[in-house]
């Protein structure tokens, strides 16, 4: 059990053996760009860490507007709108693209659409001739079935909503690169961090603690744990290729709202409220092809919700960001 801040950000950026023999094989510093967010800094704490008990020596630079404190690693204050700062930026073979307009922002569609494609724009343009593993999402494909296995990096996107089109238009820009100066990408489509301050689990477990509702509309959805994800992400630079390659990253399988309701229900003892009438389909990835290259996920769905009962219950610290929960379809 997690019982702290300290021992959640030391496990959400504890490297594991695969971490380290991964940098080994991969010399030379690494960027992590829109590091400010919820995953860039144990992103960078882990990169740092893996680096060291590599023994390989590197820098880890984390960039984003405001600079961000974690110890090793090398802090640079941007704003990658600005094309001339972004210029000022040092050389790197490998590249963690992590930025973009918050999910579930309201208003202001248009820094959205230039968040989300232009600035892929001048990154891309900067960064030729490195390996860039470009943060995605789900979102880029459509509604599945909730029977169905979620789709599969073969299916064409069909992107609901703006949010999720200026996503998909995130990946055309940097694909436009690729094919046309041989940038070398993965698309790294996520489908739902869990930290325990966040992360959908989280929020359905807050509800059932609290005695709200909780909506049926998106009935089921996939999970990751941070920590797992941050693995994936770090692990795909070596999956980077022109044309881009497409990686769904998520848990195994999807959780379906009234099995976790069930699951905290009977942990805190508390008869679950459902509000919304039922849907059918719900943004569902398979990422059997991440897992058959990089191996599965060390923490599953079950493990996930227990450890979110447990922040809970111990009264844990939340983010209060929006999630998928809360923003259906990722509009805005
Ligand atoms: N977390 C998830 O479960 C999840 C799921 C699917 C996809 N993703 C994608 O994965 C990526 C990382 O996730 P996240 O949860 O860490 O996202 P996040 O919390 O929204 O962080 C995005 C980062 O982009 C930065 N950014 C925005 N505008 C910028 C600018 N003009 N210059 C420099 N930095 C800028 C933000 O900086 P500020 O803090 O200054 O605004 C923030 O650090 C995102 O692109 C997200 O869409 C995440």
């Amino acid at each position: 059990m997690l019982s702290g801040l300290y021992e959640l950000e030391n496990a959400l950026s504890q490297p594991s053996e695969r971490d380290v023999v991964f940098l080994r094989e991969h010399p030379g510093d690494i960027l992590i760009l829109g590091a400010g967010g919820k995953m860039g800094p144990s992103l960078a704490r882990l990169c740092r860490r893996a680096a060291d008990a590599a023994e390989t020596p590197r820098r880890v630079i984390a960039v984003s507007r405001k600079r961000i404190e974690e110890p090793g690693v090398e802090a640079i204050a941007c704003d990658l709108l600005d094309r001339n700062a972004v210029s000022k930026l040092p050389d790197c073979p490998s590249v963690l693209y992590l930025a973009g307009r918050k999910f579930g922002s309201t208003g202001n569609p248009e820094l959205t659409w230039a968040m989300n494609t232009l600035v892929p724009a001048i990154v891309a343009d900067r960064f030729l001739d490195s390996r860039i593993v470009v943060f995605s999402t789900g979102n880029v494909y459509t509604l599945r079935d909730v029977a169905s296995s979620g789709s599969r990096e073969t299916d064409p996107p069909a992107p609901v909503g703006e949010y999720a089109q200026s996503c998909l238009g995130r990946e055309r820009i940097f694909e436009y690169f690729s094919g046309r100066y041989g940038l070398r990408c993965v698309f790294f489509r996520l489908n739902y961090a869990v930290d325990l301050r966040y992360g959908v689990l989280v929020d359905i477990a807050r509800r059932v603690h609290a005695g709200e509702p909780l909506s049926l509309a998106v009935p089921a959805f996939n999970v990751i744990w941070q920590r797992d994800a941050n693995f994936y992400a770090l692990r795909s630079l070596g999956y980077c290729e022109t044309p881009p390659r497409i990686l769904n990253v998520t848990g195994q399988g999807a959780i379906t709202v009234r099995a976790a309701a069930k699951y905290f229900s009977q942990r805190f003892g508390r008869t679950p409220l459902f509000k919304d009438d039922e849907g059918k389909t719900a943004l569902l990835s398979d990422a059997s092809e991440s897992h058959r290259l990089m191996g599965r996920p060390e923490v599953s769905g079950a493990q996930l919700m227990e450890m979110a009962a447990d922040w809970v219950e111990q009264g844990g610290v939340s983010l209060n960001k929006p999630t998928h929960f809360e923003v259906v379809d990722g509009n805005f």
